[in-house]
């Protein structure tokens, strides 16, 4: 992506900084729990920034995403509905915690970092690597139960095989939304339809 591409140390806001540090903004809000799952998340996309090469700003800018992905998760939904863009407002109250980070942090990071963020458990067409990346390091981070043996085999094959990995964490999650009797949000529909042409 361009703006990734143009990444200087300069750019990087404080709140950004901070987070690549382990630091979360003072309004966060998220349990000892949630905290080390974000660690461990930050963790995956420090260790598959470096394996790819990224520039420092760039790695930065990966790990912040991790940190700051959960930063409003453990905030009564009630609260943050309002918050958000009115196309996100009929989501499921788990999923609002996204968009209303993004907006949050708006103006404290670049478009392709709160894009991230903003959809990473629905996913998104409009994702670039570091969305796609942030997608599957939340997936497939070690401390969740689902599937570990399969998950392992996946974290295995990153950072290298990530369009694949990406086609294979798409199509089961999709799988899991319908099969649950629920409607696919447009944004994952797209996204799945991206993935299986690519
Ligand atoms: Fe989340
Ligand atoms: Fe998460």
């Amino acid at each position: 992506m361009s703006a990734a591409a143009s990444t200087s140390e300069r750019s990087l806001s404080p709140v950004v900084r901070a987070a690549a540090r382990g630091e979360l903004p003072e309004w966060a809000r998220a349990s000892e729990k949630r905290r080390a799952h974000i660690g461990r998340v930050a963790a995956l996309l420090d260790e598959w920034a470096r394996a790819l090469g990224l520039s420092e700003p760039e790695r930065t800018r990966w790990v912040a995403a991790g940190w700051l992905h959960d930063v409003l998760r453990e905030a009564p939904p009630d609260e943050l509905r309002p918050r958000v863009p009115p196309e996100f407002r009929d989501l499921p109250g788990k999923l609002l915690h996204g968009p209303a980070a993004a907006e949050r942090l708006a103006g404290q990071a670049d478009p392709e970092l709160l894009d991230a963020i903003r959809y990473h458990t629905l996913g998104s067409a409009r994702f670039g690597r570091l969305g796609r990346a942030l997608y599957l390091a939340d997936f497939l981070e070690p401390g969740r139960r689902y599937e570990a043996e399969w998950t392992a085999a996946l974290r295995a094959r990153m950072p290298h095989d990530m369009d694949a990995v990406m086609r294979e964490v798409v199509d089961a999650r999709v799988r899991h939304v319908t099969e649950s009797g629920s409607t696919l949000h447009p944004q994952t529909r797209a996204l799945h339809e991206q993935v299986k042409g690519a």
